[in-house]
């Protein structure tokens, strides 16, 4: 098989993304404008807005991915897109590029889902490494501002299967992340400031009662087993929201209202805050909340990725999506995934967090297998990966 390189746009949510990669295993070039600076004033992400900033930055962040990967239009094999799950609008934009490039150029067209792209973003960099053998059953954890999914992955041939296993019943953890951030006046996005923040902080400072991160499920009570059943198979589902909940008790409960507020004003006024002016502004109250949620979510999240793992007796464990850049997270999950004997594989933190060269690797299996799409698809918001 002659080398595929591929092109492939993603625009799903804020950061539009290009990327060429060659035949599913070397990343030549990989491009993301962030929009994080348009939404900051807002809190999170206005989808108006981002639908705007993909309109602005998709051709020159294409060209430069081509100009980078030393490619021009005409010599590229296949041109992939994200199709959902995402915001409806900024999918739009990447798709209706990638469907006008694709027909100029009479070259095929992939669709991708974005959760596969994440997968496959842990993929890509494994075999960039020559690490081209897999212990299967896979399981991956998808963890980010959008989703939290627990996914059985399997191989047949040149194509790729997932069997969701758990996921969140409310807020995903990025959100959570988030959430906690912007209620502390820390701004957005949250989790890279939290993660840098924690280490200064006291984790075991706050404790939360075990029932604000596990999810009452009723059917697992009295049941004796540690997953509720969904048509016979066993589920690890998560639940975020209520951990967020006991932070604004917290809050109230210890007066930090007025500080926070100051804060918030203090850092809006910064173009791009460093970890000194966010310490400058991060009394010891904070620092040990900022650091005790994200032990708790850690925790958490740990504790039911190896229980699955457990319960379905894999080989292999990836942890993938924005979320999986949080260094707490990476470090306990090899320290506790090898007390299990249990291989456990990140992506770099640039290739954690929304990217198309993960995109572009998902869709190689595809181009092999011939599986393009018609002109006529759609963006999917609630695209599901199965
Ligand atoms: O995968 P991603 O870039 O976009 C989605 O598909 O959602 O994930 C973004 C999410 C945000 O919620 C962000 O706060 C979180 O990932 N995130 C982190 C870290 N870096 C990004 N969360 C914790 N620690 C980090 N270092
Ligand atoms: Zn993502």
């Amino acid at each position: 098989m002659p080398d595929a390189y591929i092109l492939a746009i993603e625009s799903s949510c804020d950061e539009t993304a290009a990327a060429v990669v060659r035949s599913g295993e070397q990343l030549i070039s990989n491009v993301v404008a962030s929009q994080i600076a348009t939404h900051q004033p807002y809190g999170g992400v206005v989808p108006e807005l981002a639908s705007r900033e993909h309109l602005r930055a998709i051709v020159p962040v294409v060209r430069q991915a081509l100009h980078g990967a030393q490619r021009t239009y005409e010599s590229v094999d296949a041109i992939a897109v994200t199709r959902g799950p995402g915001l409806a609008g900024s999918l739009l934009v990447g798709i209706s590029y990638a469907k006008a490039l694709a027909f100029a150029l009479e070259k095929p067209l992939i669709a991708v889902n974005h959760l596969e792209g994440h997968i496959h973003a842990v993929l890509l960099e494994e075999r960039q490494k020559g690490n081209h053998v897999l212990q299967f059953p896979v399981l991956a954890l998808v963890v980010s501002g959008g989703h939290t999914h627990l996914y059985l992955a399997a191989q047949k041939k040149d194509s790729w299967t997932y069997e969701n296993i758990g996921h969140t019943r409310d807020d995903a953890a990025g959100e959570a992340f988030d959430k906690v951030a912007k209620l502390l006046g820390l701004g957005y996005p949250g989790g890279p400031v939290i993660d840098r923040l924690a280490t200064h902080g006291d984790p075991r400072a706050v404790t939360f009662p075990a029932a604000q991160i596990k999810h009452p499920d009723r059917r697992q009570r009295g049941a004796g087993r540690s997953a509720a059943l969904q048509d016979g198979r066993p589920r690890f589902d998560f639940s975020y929201s209520g951990i967020k909940t006991a932070i604004l008790r917290y809050v109230e409960a210890h007066d930090m209202r007025s500080s926070i507020e100051e804060r918030r004003v203090a850092l809006s006024k910064i173009a791009k805050p460093k970890i000194e002016d966010y310490l400058a502004h991060g009394d010891r109250r904070t620092l040990d909340l900022v650091a005790s949620f994200q032990r708790a979510m850690v925790e958490d999240l740990i504790d039911k990725t190896l229980k699955a793992a457990r319960e379905f007796e894999v080989a292999t464990l990836f942890v993938t999506g924005g979320v999986a850049a949080n260094q707490e997270l990476r470090t306990t999950f090899e320290h506790e995934s090898a007390k299990q004997g249990l291989p456990v594989f990140f992506p770099s933190r640039p290739l954690s967090t929304d990217n198309a060269a993960m995109i572009a690797a998902a869709a190689y299996p595809k181009f092999l297998a011939n599986d393009f799409a018609q002109m006529d698809f759609s963006a999917e918001a609630g695209l599901v990966l199965r």
